[in-house]
């Protein structure tokens, strides 16, 4: 800890740049971003994950777990739990039972909101949620500012570095020529991809999308999913999708896909396997 060096701005609130994070919120084990320890292989790991709503199991013995670097689609009928698992990975809803960790050693189970946003787990929520009144760019570097403590303010400072990564971001959007408009004006598809940018702008370690598509044109659609595919390899990504097609064109021949119902995990496998499967085709994609 750093506690005997005077610092700018809100000394003595258990800040340590150092181990950002706060490793003396007596919150658990904390690391820096970008240091979950994904040694052995999975960047989320949730193992028999319950949650009761007065007696009702929204999630009933969930386990599953996701590689680093891995982009998972999750499909599944209406109520089966997709959007409460999110709310316990993200620290929304304590679960009743049951362990969900960020790599080998970070135990999201007793973290709050804004801790498990700021180890680097970024949520997107359906509805897009800009600056309307501000430009596309500023959009992507408040983001940058947003939550992050007086230590990420100062570092906000350094400009030039800022800069570049607003630039970067906006490539890989594909919003460069929209680099100006207000945010407001954009279209329903170029919104939802600005907020996607502005979760980057956090450098998530892991991205959960809840039906992202609802909404799109099937062109606003396809892009996403080009810009989810380019994302590989920056981010773990958790993807909750009813649209088929573009799951498809997440998934591919060889990605894996989640099937829940009923609180949890009916079929696992690539999408032409959990298509024929007997019992997903009865619970979800055959009524
Ligand atoms: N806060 C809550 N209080 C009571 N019941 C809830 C709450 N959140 C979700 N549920 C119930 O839990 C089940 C799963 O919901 P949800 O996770 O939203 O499913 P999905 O996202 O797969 O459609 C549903 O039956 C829903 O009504
Ligand atoms: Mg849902």
């Amino acid at each position: 800890m750093t506690t005997a060096i005077p610092l700018p701005g809100k000394a003595g609130d258990g800040f340590d740049p150092e181990t950002a994070g706060g490793s003396a919120t007596g919150l658990g084990h904390l690391v820096r971003p970008g240091e979950i320890d994904v040694s052995h292989g999975a960047i989320l790991y949730l193992e028999d994950v319950t949650v009761s709503f007065d007696g009702f199991k929204a999630l009933n013995n969930l386990s599953l777990s996701i590689d680093e670097g891995e982009l998972r689609c999750v499909i599944g009928p209406n109520g089966a739990g997709k959007t409460t698992m999110m709310d316990v990975i993200t620290g929304k809803t304590r679960p009743d039972a049951g362990k969900v960790f960020l790599g080998q050693t970070i135990d999201l189970a007793r973290l709050d909101e804004p801790s498990i946003a700021r180890i680097g787990v970024g949520r997107k929520f359906q509805k897009p949620t800009v600056f309307t009144s501000h430009p596309v760019w500023e959009n992507l570097e408040l983001a940058m500012k947003a939550d992050k403590g007086w230590w990420a303010s100062l570092r906000a400072r350094l400009d030039r570095e800022a800069q570049r990564k607003v630039e970067e971001v906006l490539a890989l959007l594909h919003l460069e020529p929209e680099a100006y408009r207000l945010a407001g004006d954009l279209s329903h598809g170029q919104k939802q991809r600005l907020e996607i940018g502005m979760l980057l702008m956090q450098q998530p370690q892991l991205l959960l999308l809840d039906e992202p598509v609802a909404g799109m044109t099937d062109q606003e659609t396809m892009e996403l999913a080009e810009l989810l595919n380019r994302l590989r390899g920056t981010c773990s990504m958790m993807v909750v999708e009813h649209d088929m097609e573009f799951v498809a064109a997440l998934a591919g021949d060889a990605g894996r896909v989640t099937v829940m119902a009923e609180g949890r995990v009916l079929a696992d496998g690539t999408l032409a396997a959990v298509r024929s499967d007997e019992a997903v085709i009865e619970s979800y994609l055959g009524r």
